[in-house]
């Protein structure tokens, strides 16, 4: 009797149904060598879930969730759905609805650079040398979740004066949320460099003086981990100064939204960065792409941060090392080789080596 692990599927908008179907056909192959049957259960969330629900985040959803052993989302959002105003629901509600009803408030960025892609990268080969780092990026705190609104007729607010709108958004956190998620970076550093960049913007934000205060008291119970707190403006300059500086890297939600996305482009591609989002129940695994509307149903976008948070799943919910490093070391290999979707494609790119979404994940399924 082979065991089985049920996975929950969110392949959401834009370009996410493609590369889902990839991470499919990659994980069946898996699943079949190592004896594990992975049963797929697809819900919704997202742009689909408005269309087809009315909501971002449908009750069955969660229901689905929760009943699996893991969570793979590919991506949400899209022009379609983009508004304004704010008594009209948005596909991103569903994303943040979904890790905060699962309590994911760890979300893991791998940042680490394949040589064959070098020349993909928009800094020079010299800058990349050693940069292997991990954002922690804290997930269901922050500016994302503190108390927001708008307010109407309020005096002064409409420009040359008189009554207008005012909107806000509140970053703050709790001692108990900033001292878990520094924690899983020291614990996360243990395994890799032994650096910890903590970052926030301590000379400004008083939940930043916080943050900084209990990182370093976290920080005493890991004598054997270097830590060293960076101004988040700081760490946007040193991502491109010299990026092999960090290990992990830990911070707030915004700051590490921004900051992951920068980091992606040292890889060479957006399309090359995966996540893992960690709580204290299932997991959640997602590209940090977006949905990319404009090249959705085109056959071309890179599903490799798909696979590479396939490959993180493998790891962090199924302890599957070996088939983690044998899906690493294929994707490396299928690069190695010259593969290339259009995203990571350089001048030295053969045009027959150019490859869409679909061919990509066959050459991955075949180096397996
Ligand atoms: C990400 C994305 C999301 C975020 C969006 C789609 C809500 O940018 O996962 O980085 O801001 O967290
Ligand atoms: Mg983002």
């Amino acid at each position: 009797m082979s065991e089985s692990k049920r996975i929950c599927l969110l392949p959401g908008d834009g370009i996410g149904p493609e590369i889902t179907a990839e991470a499919v056909k990659v994980l069946e192959v898996i699943g079949a060598r190592e004896g594990v049957r992975f049963e797929f259960d697809e819900a919704l969330l997202g742009g689909i879930a408005i269309d087809e629900t009315g909501s971002p985040f449908p009750e069955e959803t969660l229901a689905k969730a929760h009943a699996a052993d893991a969570v793979l989302l590919a991506a949400i959002g899209g022009p379609k759905w983009d508004t304004t105003d704010p008594t009209k629901p948005r596909p991103e509600q569903g994303l943040l609805g979904i890790r905060k009803a699962l309590g994911l408030y760890a979300n893991l960025r791998p940042v680490k650079i394949l040589d064959a892609l070098n020349d993909a990268s928009s800094l020079k080969a010299e800058y990349l040398e050693g940069v292997d780092m991990l954002i922690v990026r804290e997930l269901t705190g922050g500016l994302y979740f503190g108390a927001s609104g708008r307010e109407d007729g309020v005096e002064g607010a409409a420009s040359g004066g008189g009554e207008g709108m005012r909107a806000y958004d509140t970053m703050e956190y709790r001692e108990y949320e900033i001292e878990r998620i520094v924690r899983v970076a020291f614990d996360a550093a243990r395994t890799r460099g032994k650096k910890v960049h903590s970052v926030d913007k301590a000379n400004v934000l008083e939940s930043s003086r916080l943050w900084r205060e209990v990182a370093h008291r976290v920080a005493a119970d890991y004598p054997d981990v270097e830590v060293v707190d960076q101004l988040v403006d700081n760490t946007a300059m040193q991502l491109v100064r010299w990026p092999a500086q960090f290990d992990v890297m830990v911070t707030e939600n915004m700051f590490g939204d921004i900051l992951s996305d920068e980091a992606s482009m040292l890889t060479g591609s957006l399309g090359m960065l995966a996540s893992a989002s960690l709580g204290d129940g299932t997991a959640l695994y997602e590209p940090s792409h977006g949905s990319a509307p404009d090249i959705a149903g085109q056959g071309i976008a890179n599903p490799l941060a798909m696979l590479l948070s396939v490959e993180m799943m493998l790891r962090y919910s199924f302890e599957m090392h070996e088939a983690a490093d044998r899906l690493a070391a294929a994707i490396e290999a299928v690069l190695a080789d010259g593969w290339r979707t259009r995203d990571i494609a350089d001048a030295s790119t053969l045009p027959q080596k150019m490859v869409g979404t679909k061919a990509m994940g066959d050459l991955v399924a075949e180096k397996l």
